[in-house]
């Protein structure tokens, strides 16, 4: 029973991987151009706009937050030239995972699988309990409505500064005190999502679409009364006074959680219906949309208010209301809670097809994590699975605990992307590539560099937490995937 290093390195070619696409059970075909941009910007517009701007402005970057938005897009554009080139080359469900096993091999593959889970998983807990403060905030400002304090958080606050958890408490309604439970109303907007989108691929989109739409209206409205407002003398001085140029970098690292899920377009490859052409225009123009609505936001918002006096909670609204512009305040409120809810959207759409993608290589339970509903047409046992974790994690894990572990994982799987195509240039360069990233392999090459820096200005107790969660997935890959996985078991016989 010889152990084999080498086996671990194992690569899906290409040529197998494009023959999979047409056997099976396989997912229905009905994404066009615009709807698969629509699906990247809904994923893409959240938490991140609504409320770290306002946070990153206030410590890190002031008004060179618009550098920041840069550095971050420059960074995201890059590895989107690069999974624009691999989504169009292997257009199959599962995302950087897919393209990490036709590269780098089966141990890769598994871990940038599982760090995807992060981005998608973890993300979504993220913004649904940015969503629950939002709907509260909503509930109350127009309906008058105040849900019990003990049902509104995680039990659970996190300090950044001190790496410590202390018990929420929390103000009863009628006097004294007690501990928070959880956070009801994620959970409610992660089992709404999940039922829509367990009953439809179309049905999810078309729902995508209505909201990017109202999101993308209220943020243009915004700019647009807001720039009325602007005084440059605002931004003045440019860069943060403590935190000089370094600010604009610092910055950048922590704002990248705004551009999160441009890519996660690409794992809907197996539902494009001209996956050659369409996802590699969806993903470019998904992140060319956010970033000059992103930029525009950053220098309204920093030329409103001077940046010390930023609010770092609502930031939009309250630039608004500052100016008494209070009717705005609603308007805004629902805007953002449209877009949260299409980011919630996409993640929960997104993971299922990765672990889709993992469990028919063998690497996941199939019987869990490959069934696809006879007439939805859906992952669907794993779509409900993911909700449930999703709504577990929102309900109970505090959002500062869990934000920058997101930014660490998709940093991650940016950088392993555009190794990716730099290897496949090599190892197959006459593969058909209807998409051909330029200038490779200077691109890959930034997209490594760029995407590493930003992960270096998170800190180290990030890059400890990222440690822990791929040593959890090792102990998974080395318990079950590796001997149950398809080319091993190939291989055996
Ligand atoms: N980019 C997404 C957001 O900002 C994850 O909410």
């Amino acid at each position: 029973m010889g152990f084999r290093i080498a086996s671990l390195f194992r690569r899906k070619d290409i040529t197998r991987l494009l023959g999979e696409m047409d056997g099976g059970e396989r997912l229905h075909r009905k994404l066009g151009p615009v709807a698969l941009t629509s699906l990247g910007v809904g994923a893409t517009i959240g938490t991140g706009l609504y409320v770290q701007t306002g946070f990153v402005a206030h410590e890190f970057a002031g008004p060179s937050l618009i550098l920041s938005f840069l550095i971050a897009a420059i960074g995201c554009g890059f590895a989107a030239l690069c999974y624009s080139e691999l989504a169009s080359m292997v257009p199959v469900a599962g995302s950087a995972y897919t393209y990490a096993y036709a590269t780098l091999g089966e141990l890769l593959a598994w871990i940038i699988g599982w760090d995807l889970i992060l981005e998608y998983a973890i993300g979504s807990s993220v913004v649904a309990s940015g969503w629950s403060n939002y709907f509260e905030a909503f509930l109350r400002g127009v309906f008058h409505i105040e849900l019990d304090p003990r049902l509104r958080s995680a039990p659970w606050d996190y300090h950044m500064a001190t790496a410590s958890f202390t018990q929420k408490i929390v103000n009863l309604p009628g006097g004294g005190t007690g501990m928070a439970w959880f956070d009801l109303p994620a959970v409610i907007i992660v089992a709404l999502v999940t039922i829509i989108l367990v009953v439809g691929i179309r049905e999810s989109a078309g729902f995508n679409a209505a909201m990017v739409l109202l999101n993308i209206g209220v943020i243009v409205t915004v700019v647009m009364i807001g720039s009325t407002y602007v005084d440059s003398s605002n931004w003045q001085p440019f860069f943060h006074e403590s935190k000089g140029v370094r600010g604009v970098t610092e910055g950048a690292g922590r704002i990248f959680f705004a551009y999160i899920g441009f890519d996660s377009i690409s794992t809907h490859a197996e539902e494009a219906r001209h996956p050659q052409r369409d996802l590699a225009i969806g993903i470019m123009a998904a992140l060319l949309i956010c970033t000059i609505l992103y930029v525009a936001v950053a220098a309204v918002l920093t030329g409103m208010v001077p940046y010390g006096l930023i609010d770092v909670d609502a930031p939009l609204s309250s630039a608004l209301a500052s100016k008494g512009l209070r009717f705005a305040g609603g308007l805004i409120t629902l805007g953002i809670l449209a877009g949260m809810t299409s980011s919630l959207l996409v993640g929960n759409l997104s993971q299922p097809r990765i672990l889709l993608a993992m469990s028919r290589d063998g690497l996941l339970p199939p019987g869990l994590f490959a069934a696809i509903h006879p007439r939805f047409k859906t992952p669907w046992k794993s779509t409900i699975l993911v909700g449930l974790g999703v709504a577990l994690a929102a309900a109970l894990a505090p959002l500062n605990f869990l934000a920058d572990l997101v930014s660490m994982g998709t940093l991650f799987a940016f950088v392993i992307v555009s190794a990716a195509v730099w290897i496949l240039r090599i190892t197959n360069p006459e593969a058909p590539r209807p998409f051909r990233a330029p200038w490779v392999p200077f691109v890959a090459t930034m997209g490594i560099l760029v995407n590493g820096g930003m992960m270096f200005s998170l800190g180290p107790e990030n890059w400890l937490r990222l440690l822990v969660w791929l040593v959890i997935g090792l102990v998974i890959y080395f318990g079950y995937g590796r001997r149950r996985s398809a080319l091993a078991r190939e291989a055996a016989a």
